[in-house]
């Protein structure tokens, strides 16, 4: 197991390494991340390359056993490249180059950027191919925006349009440009839509399509040269989950041998980090499989204001939800904190004064018991049962028109993944590609885009015995984003047992009563469908002397399956949890360990081993009833009864082999 931290040694004198170093082996870190905005220290001057300081620093570093990521510092330009090749910074959509002295101002389809992206690239990849020290490869640094507007950008995008609809007939009848009488003539007519709001959206999610393909693209003719030149070394990027609005990260992780994430739980106030679950989880998924963590909080976060310190347990706490969610390594962001530039307040596990701090001991500890638990875990991931569908077409659409106002595909799912975290159920965060058919349930949140294939494999998967929930805005649009022309909600209308007619979204309060599988009252906001039930039974009615008419939520009978609709949004977590008992229920999904409010259960499952870690992230002491009898993998103690945790305590306890034998 690799563990350690992001760290600078340009920022600092070189008489200062061999002590940063000592201080991370005492710590038991192997790992550090190194060099990605080092782009004008590694070639100061065009084409003259400088290796040796790095050179230095690594032999410094692995002479007490830590080994280096090296990323490709494209993301920061040096100012002799913006001076030089002008064209090279990325321009606004009001048509104006973007200033140099920040980061991520590049455009990815400019062939001198490219050029001299690829250029240092391969000077580095020749020069580090050998050494000892390096284990891999990050790309760039958190690819995302900005979207370049640029000539070049555009043209690129008539090219790729070209490609993508072959005619310019097509083009116009993919994207209805029937409409205000914008149809095209020639690929070359078009050009890029200044805002998502006002322009054609079968244009603006082309265009958001494109800038994804761009960037990919862009890191393609890097991870190309690192695979000619670097066999054996690994290559990642650092993703930021749900941060990555612009980009699709299913698209950019394909090139790579494993997906990378940046996370900050503690940047916000938010006590339970229910969006680090699930940001694990979307990383796990980009690739289905394990993933590292690339940066994570190790203290105060921000560039102007910073968030607030982590309390004691907390960073072990955050990396252990990590390791929980099926990463096998981790990097805390960063080693010391920097007296200067932009992230001076970004505060690492030493502060400025380079003092090893109470932070920096605690990471240690972390770093101690991962390496005791990384035989045990060898091996293992996460296997769910349930999986969520995150689809970036699908938000792309809804971020162009949200319907209702407040529309959010990560809010809808978050709903879902925070009550089957509630609940103490793993899931998977799967792309709209991935084949659905092992797992016992599926949510298919906000699937507002909905091409007749993916439809009718949803409907074969709940023909076939799949527990399906879909809710509102489902299935509204062509994957070239003009309205279905059938009624809602289209193909998915035989798996799901009704229609929907009509519909309106709002800023008024329903009363929402549920009945049978789904008992309790609940508030309905911001959108309804008007749901006719064909074979669907309802499972919940609205208070109201119109809306009452009409099911809330619906429960189908399909094949060998159900499929469930919620035609509204509920402003209670206790309407999703009671929705997702109904769905477990029914799917035969359950939580090996039930957890109580603020504590966390997650699974991890190989080779024969079954490993539950349990998560407080509360700040007071709990105790948690456990049905079997475990192995406490940290304090090496037999556990049955019950476990008893500290304030943002964590147990890892392996199942006893002999037990579960009849479980579903
Ligand atoms: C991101 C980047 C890091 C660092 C931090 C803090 O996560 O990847 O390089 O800049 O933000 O700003
Ligand atoms: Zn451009």
């Amino acid at each position: 197991m690799y563990i350690g931290v992001d760290y600078y040694p340009e920022h600092w004198p070189e008489e200062r390494w061999a002590y940063d170093a000592d201080r991370m082996r005492d710590a038991g870190f192997n790992v550090v991340r190194l060099a990605e905005f080092a782009w004008q220290r590694f070639e100061p001057v065009e084409g003259r390359f400088e290796f040796e300081w790095l050179d230095k620093a690594l032999a410094t570093l692995k002479s007490r056993g830590i080994s280096a990521i090296l990323g490709t510092p494209t993301a920061v330009a040096p100012v002799w490249l913006d001076r030089k090749y002008p064209e090279t910074a990325a321009e606004n959509n009001q048509g104006r180059r973007l200033t140099w002295g920040v980061r991520k101002a590049n455009c990815p389809t400019s062939p001198a950027y490219r050029l001299l992206s690829e250029r240092i690239t391969r000077a580095m990849a020749a020069h580090y191919a050998s050494n000892p020290a390096v284990i891999g490869w990050q790309t760039d640094n958190e690819f995302d925006g900005p979207i370049c507007y640029c000539h070049g950008c555009v043209v690129d995008f008539q090219d790729w349009l070209h490609k993508r609809h072959g005619s310019i007939e097509a083009l116009n009848a993919a994207w209805g440009t029937h409409f205000w009488g914008h149809a095209y003539s020639a690929f070359a007519e078009i050009g890029a839509p200044e805002n998502l709001d006002h322009y054609n959206p079968g244009l603006c999610l082309d265009w958001l399509r494109h800038h994804t393909w761009r960037t990919v693209r862009f890191q393609h003719e890097q991870v190309r040269v690192l695979r000619e030149l670097c066999p054996n070394h690994f290559v990642t990027h650092n993703f930021m989950a749900f941060g990555n609005r612009d980009v699709n990260g299913f698209e950019l992780a394909r090139d790579l041998d494993f997906a990378s994430v940046d996370v900050y739980p503690i940047w916000s106030d938010q006590s339970i980090p229910y969006e680090a679950a699930a940001a694990g989880d979307l990383t796990r998924g980009l690739k289905r499989k394990n993933y590292w963590v690339m940066e994570s909080t190790a203290g105060p976060c921000g560039w102007g204001a910073f968030g607030r310190d982590p309390f004691p347990g907390e960073i072990r706490k955050v990396a252990f939800q990590q390791v929980a969610h099926g990463s096998d390594n981790h990097v805390w962001f960063r080693w010391r904190a920097c007296t200067a530039g932009r992230e001076q307040y970004w505060h690492g596990l030493l502060g400025h004064d380079g003092k090893p701090l109470r932070r920096y001991a605690e990471a240690g500890a972390t770093a101690r018991d991962l390496h005791k638990l990384a035989s045990k875990l060898a091996g293992t991931t996460v296997r769910a049962d349930v999986a969520i569908v995150f689809d970036y077409d699908s938000r792309w659409a809804v971020r162009i028109q949200p319907g209702y106002d407040g529309n959010d595909v990560q809010q809808a799912l978050m709903r879902y993944h925070a009550a089957a975290f509630r609940a103490g159920v793993n899931v998977d965060i799967v792309s709209a590609q991935a084949d659905l058919s092992a797992y016992k349930a599926v949510f298919a949140p906000d699937l507002h885009v909905l091409p007749d294939a993916l439809a009718t494999r949803l409907c074969a998967y709940v023909e076939n015995g799949g527990v399906l929930v879909a809710d509102c805005r489902t299935g509204v649009k062509t994957e070239t984003n003009l309205c279905h022309d059938r009624t809602l909600p289209g193909l998915l209308s035989a798996a799901l047992g009704i229609e929907i007619e009509e519909y309106g979204a709002h800023s008024l309060e329903y009363p929402v009563i549920g009945k049978e599988r789904l008992p309790g009252s609940f508030t309905s906001i911001k959108y309804n469908d008007w749901i006719t039930p064909k074979t669907a039974a309802s499972l919940a009615t609205y208070d109201h002397w119109h809306l009452g008419a009409y099911p809330a939520v619906t429960r189908n009978t399909y094949g060998k399956g159900a499929g469930y609709y919620v035609g509204t949004v509920a402003n209670e977590d206790s309407f999703y949890d009671a929705l997702i008992a109904a769905v477990f229920a029914e799917a035969g999904v359950a939580a090996r360990i039930s957890p109580p409010p603020g504590v966390e259960v997650s699974v991890r499952e190989g080779d024969g081993k079954t490993i539950v870690f349990v998560l407080n992230h509360t700040d007071q002491p709990i105790e948690i009833p456990i049905a079997d009898s475990y192995g406490d993998l940290l304090s090496d103690a037999d556990v049955s009864g019950s476990i008893q945790l500290d304030r943002f305590g964590v147990a890892v306890l392996e199942e006893r082999p002999t037990k579960r034998d009849g479980r579903a």
